[in-house]
């Protein structure tokens, strides 16, 4: 059957730019997206910024722009981020709109109609100077226990206390430092406390497979309660100055709080998005459309999207969501934020470095399962996951068979001997693990088998020795099948990472010469591929030291000799610098005196692929003729030094202190002249 599915991410608050814990997000929902759209399904990926609310009206204010200028300005730049990690969703549309506040309006009267709205009066700390109502994140003052200063209007960090803002001592706003003054206001109240909404949640969250079961489970402790704690109502109403939209039918000025038109945002985008496409919006949002509603969200809004949000649409008339599901968030370096490697990443900065959008799709795929887990980005996971899994060993293959396949076969491939392989391998049931993987958010365990075939593929091909079958005109048939049959595993292969690696797969597509690759079939069978073009390049160290903005100079290059040793992280070179040496074991042929040099002997070494001259200081510490037949250790790549007494082609290795002595550094016994020092 086909699905009909809505799918939407957290809406990122328009106060900044996405960060990489939006991008992961992103990354999670589209390829699931993408999975189900190669499934045959209708998916429609909708996003939004969260515009409304405080803190953006006081960010706004701070560079002098209006809240609407800013929050333009903000929604500008969420294309290049998209774009460039291939996030593809339908329709970007804003909480400041039009479809979002006759919607916003529309549920709160219904809720209204419903008996679940009801006025309080209600009292708060209100900045007599900036005139108006502080919410707790904007009071400081002396905690009421431990008497610490600049405490928030929560909860102390010195002794941990947790009190309400109105027990601080000399209270004060962050906002412009006044005194605040107690002052008692009208609020509107969501009774989700109404047994027809608990009972309604109640089912809902035990509905099973709508919820993860670590999320079932705490929203079932927020609804139910714990000790004394009783579901609370909510408080839908923010007094003015605010940034949102207003309480409909009422004589006061009094804005929604911004947490109810959020995610109603989600169908203003879709609205939009509807109208715009000529499909039918309510299809999608009233009981009985036969569509699915879906939210990726991270774990630190599961309360607004398991109580409030299907709450507010079960007794408005609309559906409530089929699936939330909850993600955990990502860090980087184990959240240490490295001093060596900076703090975070920067998703705009990553790209502009050239660095490919694939290679993050790819690591976070290998890394996310269905859990509500957190996860880390590690450099050198990163590398290792990327060289040796995704181009070591998947692309690889496209590029040790078509070379032998365009040589030898003209680009044809033959599919003769393809079904023993495929049923060798137990290849069906991989192709199907794989689907269910994706189908139930364990990309890494999608990656996982993707990898361990190619594995199997790459074994066959090297146990088949295709480049000794090359040299036999009478075995060119087995070349072929063989070539044949990796280059289809490719092909499979590039279909299980369509998903992850969409722009990949086109290319690839193009040059294996077929469809368009779906899941819900078998690829067809190859017939003729093009030649090969480069399909991806490898990380390099050097690209991770620039994203984690490690000073330039701490990677010793050729143009910049000098590393001053406090940016090198005192005198560390890393392992590109190191192999930059050529250390090899030198046996000394000849040591002989210089006439006229009271320091240095001329020694001859035999370095395997041919003889140097080196004239070493070692003339105090040794005698020539003892010298001969032994091995060291010799810098073969320094450049050549013209002396006094000849030019030296090389350095030889010896230790020395304080005190007098020069040693001669020596292998163990077994090495041979010309061996490189690792
Ligand atoms: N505006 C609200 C959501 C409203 S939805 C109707 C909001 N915005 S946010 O910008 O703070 O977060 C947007 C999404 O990014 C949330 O799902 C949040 O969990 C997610 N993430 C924020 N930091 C994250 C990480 N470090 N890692 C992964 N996701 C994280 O909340
Ligand atoms: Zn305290």
């Amino acid at each position: 059957m086909r699905r009909r599915l809505f799918v939407t991410t957290a809406l990122p608050y328009a106060n900044g730019p996405f960060h990489i814990g939006h991008i992961m997000e992103y990354i999670q929902a589209d390829i699931w997206v993408r999975f189900q759209r190669m499934q045959g399904h209708e998916v429609h990926f909708i996003g939004a910024d969260d515009a409304h609310g405080a803190p953006i009206m006081l960010a706004a204010e701070k560079t002098g722009k209006s809240p609407e200028q800013f929050i333009a300005e903000i929604a500008k730049g969420r294309k290049q981020y998209l774009d460039g990690f291939h996030i593809e969703f339908d329709n970007w549309h804003s909480t400041h709109s039009k479809e979002n506040t006759e919607l916003s309006q529309d549920i709160y009267r219904k809720l209204d109609k419903a008996g679940l709205v009801y006025k309080k009066a209600v009292e708060q700390f209100f900045d007599p100077v900036k005139g108006m109502y502080l919410a707790d994140r904007y009071i400081k003052g002396e905690c009421p226990n431990c008497g610490a200063k600049d405490q928030y209007g929560d909860a102390c960090e010195n002794c941990g206390t947790v009190y309400s803002p109105t027990k601080l001592k000399n209270p004060y706003s962050t906002l412009s430092g006044a005194k605040p003054v107690l002052k008692s206001s009208e609020h509107y109240f969501f009774r989700l406390s109404d047994p027809k909404c608990t009972a309604f949640l109640r089912e809902w969250i035990n509905k099973s497979d709508r919820l993860q079961p670590q999320v079932a489970n705490k929203a079932k402790e927020w609804l139910e309660g714990k000790g004394d704690k009783t579901l609370a109502d909510w408080d839908i109403s923010r007094d003015p100055p605010y940034f949102g939209i207003r309480i409909p039918d009422i004589k006061e000025e009094k804005y929604l709080y911004v947490w109810l038109d959020a995610p109603i945002g989600y169908f203003a985008s879709l609205k939009n998005y509807c109208a715009r496409k000529q499909i039918d919006f309510d299809a999608f949002v009233k009981p009985g459309g036969g569509t699915e509603m879906i939210h990726f969200i991270g774990k630190d809004i599961i309360y607004f999207h398991t109580l409030f949000w299907p709450a507010m649409l079960q007794f408005s008339g609309y559906k409530a969501p089929d699936h939330v599901y909850v993600h955990g968030f990502i860090t980087v370096s184990g959240d240490k934020m490295s001093k060596s490697r900076g703090t975070g990443i920067d998703p705009l900065r990553y790209l502009k470095l050239g660095m490919n959008p694939e290679w993050l799709r790819y690591y976070i795929a290998a890394k996310l399962n269905a859990n509500v887990e957190d996860i880390d980005f590690d450099p050198d996971d990163f590398m290792a996951r990327i060289n040796s899994d995704l181009v070591g060993k998947y692309v690889n293959i496209a590029s040790r068979c078509a070379s032998f396949l365009t040589r030898y076969f003209d680009g044809k491939v033959t599919d003769t001997t393809f079904d023993k392989f495929w049923n060798a391998y137990a290849v069906p049931q991989m192709f199907g693990e794989v689907g269910e993987a994706y189908e139930s958010r364990e990309f890494g365990k999608a990656i996982r088998t993707a990898m361990a075939f190619a594995d199997m593929i790459n074994g066959y091909f090297d146990a088949a020795k295709p480049w000794e079958l090359a040299k036999d005109p009478g075995k060119h048939q087995q070349l072929h099948n063989v070539c044949s049959v990796c280059i289809r595993g490719f092909q499979l292969l590039t279909c299980w990472l369509k998903p992850v690696l969409p722009s990949l797969a086109i290319r690839a597509e193009s040059f294996l010469n077929c469809e368009p690759l779906q899941f819900n079939r078998v690829p067809e069978p190859l017939t003729r591929i093009k030649a090969y073009t480069h399909l991806m390049t490898r990380v390099e160290e050097k690209q991770l030291d620039a994203l984690f903005e490690v000073s330039k100079e701490a990677t010793m290059t050729a143009s910049s000799p000098q590393p001053s040793p406090a940016a090198a992280g005192e005198g560390v070179i890393s392992i590109d610098d190191f192999n930059k040496l050529d250390l090899r074991i030198a046996r000394i042929v000849k040591a002989e005196h210089v006439d006229g040099a009271d320091k240095l002997l001329k020694l001859t070494l035999d370095i395997g692929d041919g003889m140097r001259t080196v004239f070493a200081g070692i003339k105090s510490a040794y005698d020539p003729s003892k010298l001969e037949g032994r091995l060291t250790v010799m810098v073969a790549n320094i450049a050549p030094r013209k002396m006094k007494f000849g030019v030296s082609e090389g350095m030889v290795l010896a230790a020395s202190g304080e005190g007098p002595g020069l040693f001669l550094l020596s292998p163990d016994s077994g090495a041979q002249a010309g061996m490189k020092v690792k």
